[in-house]
């Protein structure tokens, strides 16, 4: 799979892409992650690459032309108005929330470029005429596109098939069924006085699936009950979820 991501600080991008399962991937010919500095794509002798709002007030925003300039010449042709392009992703606290469920729909493409906004913002024509979507990493507001861009290559990279050693390890991801994780515990059996639940020594497979099943479902019902209203819950589940409500459990 292969990102473009556009930037104008792409030494950023330096440390979290030369670590761990990133590199790896990046080594092993999995991933591909081109770095563009949009500057070097502006064409006025300054190579501005923002400029002052119409209309007045405070700010700069950053100027249509070099951003536009580098995704058609990344591209080798104008994507605009254009079906068989890949996704042009705009990062900006406007787009659609991204979660574990956009990153697996990411994750099926073959090609993604990322634009990473700075300053106010972004020349309104690239995002209604350029991009092709727009993703929020969540309701705050960063001082760049560089970090959430960030976010969503780990997030879409780990997805990939053959990334994670383990062809299951994504599976019971938080997240990855609707449901918060169950909690994980190695050893030693007690730890400063605080014992690993004994079911997980017990060595019964079925317990241990049934244990994990359980403290998932408690765990996103006291820290996450928005999530649980989505999940797909059996039968099981909701008389589970029904006996923690008699209980009182928190
Ligand atoms: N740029 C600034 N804040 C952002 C956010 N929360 N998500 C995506 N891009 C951003």
């Amino acid at each position: 799979m292969q990102f473009d991501i556009f930037t104008l600080f792409p030494e950023m991008f330096d440390g979290p892409f030369d670590a761990s399962i990133i590199r790896r991937a990046r080594e092993a010919g999995q991933v591909t992650i081109a770095l563009h500095n949009i500057r070097d794509y502006a064409t006025d002798r300054h190579h501005m690459t923002d400029d002052t709002p119409y209309g007045g007030g405070g700010g700069m925003v950053m100027k249509p032309e070099p951003i536009w300039n580098a995704v058609e010449s990344v591209l080798g042709f104008d994507p605009a108005g254009r079906a068989d392009v890949p996704p042009i992703i705009l990062l900006t606290p406007q787009g659609r929330l991204f979660t574990q469920t956009v990153a697996r729909e990411l994750a099926a493409h073959e090609r993604l470029l990322l634009i990473c906004g700075r300053y106010e913002g972004v020349d309104e024509r690239v995002r209604q005429y350029l991009a092709t979507d727009e993703i929020s990493i969540g309701d705050y507001v960063l001082s760049g596109g560089e970090i959430p861009a960030m976010v969503i290559v780990d997030a879409v990279v780990r997805l990939l098939p053959g990334v994670l050693g383990d062809p299951g390890a994504t599976v019971n991801d938080s997240h990855a069924s609707g449901l918060l994780e169950y909690p994980h515990y190695t050893r030693p059996a007690v730890y400063r006085g605080h014992p690993v639940p004994q079911v997980l020594l017990s060595g019964h497979h079925a317990e241990v699936d049934r244990w994990r099943r359980r403290e998932a479902l408690r765990r996103t019902r006291l820290r996450r009950p928005d999530l649980l209203a989505r999940a797909r819950l059996s039968q099981a589940d909701r008389e589970f979820l029904a006996q923690l409500d008699a209980e009182g459990d928190e």
